[in-house]
Formats: C-alpha cells, structure tokens, sequence
C-alpha cells in the first residue's frame, strides 16, 4: 500500500490551493498538491472580470468592507469580510511582483474598473482572462519553489478520527484515487489537510461551472462531521450564454454594456429594478430583473435578454475585453462588435460551504478550507462581482500559513456544534453529530492510541474495497442519478423559489441517494476511469443539492440571492442567522449560528438595501 506523507496535503490547486501551498512553503513546510486536474486546467482559470482590492487614493478596505456586507444583505460575517478587504492589497501587490499581466493605464498603473454593486471602481483586471493569468502566475510560483503535485489523483475520502463530537476529531489525511495507475493510495499529512476543491456548480444544468466542480471537498468534509453553512445561497451570474451557460464577464457591464429586453427598454432603470446602478447593481439584483422581463413576455424567444456593448466601440473591447469577442462568436456565434449577445442567468458561484473562521480552520483539528468550498462567511447571502479571486488569495494564503504552524492569532468567528445560537428556549434546534460515514477510532481495543499513519492505511483500505465493489458490481449507472438531480434543481431550486417546488426537490433528491445506493460503474477499467470518478462524484452532488434545498425550505425570508414566493421580505428579527447543516449517520440536521455584524471599528447596522 502507498502512502504518501507530506506536512501539508493541498487538496485541489486552483487559485485556492496553489496560494496555500506557496504560503505553507514560505513557513518551510513539506507541502504537497493533490488534484484531479493538472492545476493550470482548474476552474480559476475560467475567472473573468477581476480582483477587488482597494489600490488607489480615494478608496480604502473600509468602504471595501462596506460593500462586501451590504452585497452580503448583512449575512456575512464582519471579521471575515474585514480581512478579506485588509490582505487584499498586499496580496494583488505580490501577484503584481510575481509578474501577473494585469492590465494598465497609459501611465503604468495597474487599471481598474468598476463591477457591481461597488462604491469605488476597485476590480483590477487582466483583460478578461484574470483567472487564466492568476493562476499560470501561481503556478509558475510553485513549480520554483518545487512544491510537489500529485495531479491527476482524485481525492475521495478524508482519514479522520471517530469521538462522538466532531470538535474532538482529527484530520490524519485523506485517500485517493490514482487515476493514471488505477491504485488506491493515502496521504498522511502531518500537520493538516488543505481542502481547497473549489465550486459545486454541476448540482445544476445551466452553469458556469467546469465539469470537474463537484463539490468533492465540502461532500467530504460534512460527511466526516464539518458542519456546512449557508448552502441555500447560490449564485445565479446574470450574464451567461443561453445555450452552454458560459460566462460573459461582469466586466462588460463594468466597461459600459447595456441590458435591454424584447421592446429596447432599457429595463434596470426603466423597470425600476436598480434606478442608481442600473445594470451595475448586485448580481442577485439583476439576475432577478432579467428574468422577471422575461416572465412577464419582454424576454427574446421567451428566454433571454440582449447585453449590448456594439458601442464601445472595437478598439476598446479589443483592449479590455477581447475574451469576450471570442467567447461569444465561439459558443453563441455572435460577433459583440456588430450584434448584442443574448444573455440569461446561470448558476456561476455558491456562497455556502465548509465551514472556517477566518484562519481557515474547520472545527475539525488539522482539516482546514479555502476558497469557494469554504464558507468563511464574506459573502453571506449574495457575493460581489470581483470578490471571488481576492477570497481565493487572502484565505488560501492564511490557511496555508496556519496550517504550516504560524500564529495569525485566535479567530473570532466561531465554528462547529458549539457555535450554535441560544434562543429563549434553549438551543435552537438540537443537533445529534452523529458517527462519520467512515468510522476509524485512533484508540484500539487495548486502549493504547492508534499512530495516525495507520488510520490512513484503514482509510485506503475501506475505499479500494468499496471502488473494488462499484467496479464489479451491476446496477443502476449514475448519469441517470445525476441528470435527474441535476434537472429537478434547475426547475425548482433557482433564482425564484416557492415552497412546493423545494418540496418536490427535495423528494426527487431523496429517491436519488436511494438509487445512488445501487450505483455500479460500467467501465470495467482501474485506470484513466472517468467513469469511476464520475460516479463518485454525483455521490457529492447528491449531498450537496440537499444540503441546498433544505437551507432553502427552511429559511423564511427573501435575502440575497435567496428569494421566497411565500415570504418577500428580509427578516432580521428571526433569520439574521446562518444556517448550517451537520451530518447525522447519513440524515441532515439543521441549526443554525449568530452572524457577527462586530467589525474592527464598528458595528454593522443593516440597512435596507437598494442600489
Ligand atoms: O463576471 C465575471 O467576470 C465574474 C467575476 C466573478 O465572479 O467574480
């Protein structure tokens, strides 16, 4: 049996996971990537518009703050949003000295434009590739530093220890699918395990999304009793091409472009939807308007609007956003120099994740997370345009670093169990953790403790029996699972959501894990099987889309992207809460947490929300 042992184990290394393990290397830890994809093929690489960081005169991380919680609707959690807009400079001015390409002004300085739902056009930008540009520049990073990347292993189970609560677990290491050998091998990680996996976008038919964003690392993680918070806030980008669902950046909006719909109205001011930002309001805000224009039959073909940026003229979209030309003549087959390019909301980024406080750590000792399958709870309810790649960098880089050994000093969010909120009745809803799906206790019979390299052996050794017993077995073939999941959270679990319909969801989901029960893989081969990896993760995917669906029916109140037929409006006075949802032997169960609105210098007031 291989077992691989390294300080820190990165699982993922995209923009997250490439920035924890340079930061890991910088404390002089062994650090490894473990990936599916080689890293310059991760998600990251899809990023558009930009980074928010407060760069110039005039702008401070203050204002920044201020944005990112009211875009939050104040279900973000001020320590976290605070030190996202504090480290984001810094770390824009290292990729700057890492020799990030970013795009200039005519008189050197890195330009910036504005996105929505800012106050100060603070989203620094290269073209419209930045992610592609992050994450090459990291990439050449950690190949100088000879960080070592085990690409192509697909990570599917985490080695955690088994107490009863999960504050009292450890995280030893994970297990992986070695996709060129077709074995099954560990990693024992010494000093912690780096979960940066990235998005769940393919709960959903119309994504953003690669295939590969599974949701693999917050699956993982609330199965070995992390809690995961605020899975019901999904973002739906308002700009997206209607028949492949891929993105075309907020940055066209940023430069100027126009949204109009079937009758030339120019609707996000006509309309009344944002009268001060227009089509730069907040992406829940638009995404909302567009297809309300559509609803009420001033949508083209019934199904989309037209994002126009013909008179920016061709020189400054060659400048600024030539992605976009190729992007829409490519899969839409528009030239945007000469026509208007039909748009329509698409699931892009899920606000809800893994749980950690602002240093990355999860309530499980040694497991730590970072970027979008985190929820480090700085985007809450609704996330800003131009606030995922800083996210990414400032969070990757402190998980990294904490889980290397340095002190960032004691987090003042808190997670896990014990962090849920008192009520007059006592608390709120009573949570029974559970056992871990994959039970391992580092206490042996004779009480002596078990050494943790030997619980990653326990840990390969379950996961080869159970691939060895979908590889042989017949039975149901998960795309059949997958592409009903998949539908029913489209229709019922999108930007306008109504009770019935997160009811038949939730049904659909359930009839889907009974059936996933009987999964078996086709493909017969041990390796390069995707078929294998595939199955697999709609496992993950089922996980996820409960966890979505249940967040979504329980919480009463319109907030963010969370939008409610029964209830329209934000209620502070019972759901300024988080909602978090902990395994309990394969069964959900809600509680939820106090949002921190106590900033460094203020206290947060939430205010109605209008742009
Ligand atoms: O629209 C965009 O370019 C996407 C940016 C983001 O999600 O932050």
């Amino acid at each position: 049996m291989t077992i691989h042992e390294h300080d820190v184990v990165v699982v993922g290394a995209g923009g997250a996971g490439l920035r924890a393990a340079i930061a890991a290397e910088e404390e002089g830890a062994d650090v490894a990537m473990v990936t599916k994809l080689h890293p310059v093929r991760s998600h990251t690489g899809a990023a558009e518009g930009g980074i928010n960081a407060a760069l110039r005169d005039g702008d401070d991380w203050e204002l920044h703050a201020y944005d990112t919680m009211k875009g939050s609707d104040y279900l973000g959690d001020a320590p976290a949003i605070e030190t996202l807009a504090q480290d984001a400079p810094e770390e824009v001015i290292q990729l700057e000295h890492w020799g990030m390409p970013f795009s200039r002004e005519d008189d050197g300085r890195v330009s910036q434009r504005p996105f929505g739902g800012l106050s100060f056009p603070r989203t620094t930008y290269a073209g419209a590739e930045t992610g592609h540009h992050l994450l090459h520049t990291m990439y050449e990073q950690a190949v100088k530093r000879g960080i070592r990347v085990y690409d192509e292993f697909y990570v599917s189970q985490l080695a955690v220890t088994d107490h009863d609560d999960p504050e009292d677990r450890e995280c030893h290491g994970c297990v992986a699918y070695d996709i060129k050998s077709g074995d099954v091998v560990g990693f024992r990680a010494r000093n912690g395990v780096v979960l940066a996996t990235g998005g769940d976008g393919q709960v959903f038919e119309h994504t953003t999304n690669a295939v590969a964003n599974t949701g693999d690392g917050p699956a993982m993680a609330y199965r070995a009793g992390v809690p995961v918070e605020d899975m019901e806030f999904v973002q739906f980008h308002p700009t997206t091409l209607p028949s492949t669902g891929v993105l075309i950046s907020e940055g066209v909006r940023g430069e100027g472009g126009i949204l109009y719909n079937s009758e030339g109205e120019r609707f996000m001011f006509e309309g009344g939807y944002a009268n001060n930002a227009g089509e730069l309001a907040s992406r829940d805000v638009v995404s909302r308007a567009e297809l309300t224009e559509v609803n009420e039959g001033r949508g083209i073909n019934d199904e989309y609007v037209y994002l126009d940026m013909r008179h920016l003229g061709e020189e400054r979209i060659n400048d600024r956003l030539e992605n976009i030309i190729h992007l829409a003549e490519d899969f839409e087959g528009v030239n945007p120099i000469d026509e208007p390019m039909p748009v329509k909301p698409g699931q892009h980024y899920h606000m809800g994740g893994i749980e950690t406080n602002e240093n990355g750590e999860t309530c499980v000792s040694g497991l730590y997370a970072a970027g979008e399958c985190a929820c480090a709870s700085v985007h809450g309810s609704n996330r800003l345009g131009g606030n995922a790649l800083p996210e990414l960098i400032v969070f990757g880089a402190r998980a990294g670093h904490h889980a290397a050994g340095r002190d960032l000093g004691t987090a003042e969010v808190d997670t896990g169990p014990s962090a849920r909120t008192e009520t007059e009745d006592g608390l709120d809803t009573p949570v029974e953790p559970g056992a871990l799906d994959t039970p391992d206790s580092d206490v042996a019979a004779d009480g002596a403790l078990v050494e943790p390299v030997e619980l990653v052996e326990r840990a390969v050794e379950r996961e080869r029996a159970r691939i060895e017993d979908m590889l042989e077995r017949d039975g149901t073939n998960h795309a059949e699972i997958r592409e009903d999941l998949q539908e029913t959270m489209t229709e019922n679990v999108n930007v306008f959501r109504r009770e019935a319909d997160l009811k038949k969801a939730l049904e659909v989901i359930r009839e889907c894990r009974e059936r996933y029960q009987g999964v078996a893989v086709s493909d017969p081969s041990r390796t390069f099987n995707t078929d294998l990896i595939h199955t697999i993760e709609t496992g993950n995917l089922i996980d996820i889309a409960e966890t979505i669906t249940l967040g979504a029916l329980a919480r009463e109140e319109f907030r963010g992207a969370h939008w409610r037929q029964e209830h329209q409006e934000r209620k502070d006075g019972e759901w300024l809460k988080h909602t978090m949802i902990s395994w309990n032997d394969g069964s959900p169960e809600l509680y939820y947490k106090p949002v921190v609105l106590e900033g460094e210098n203020k206290e947060y007031e939430p205010k109605v929300r209008s742009y």
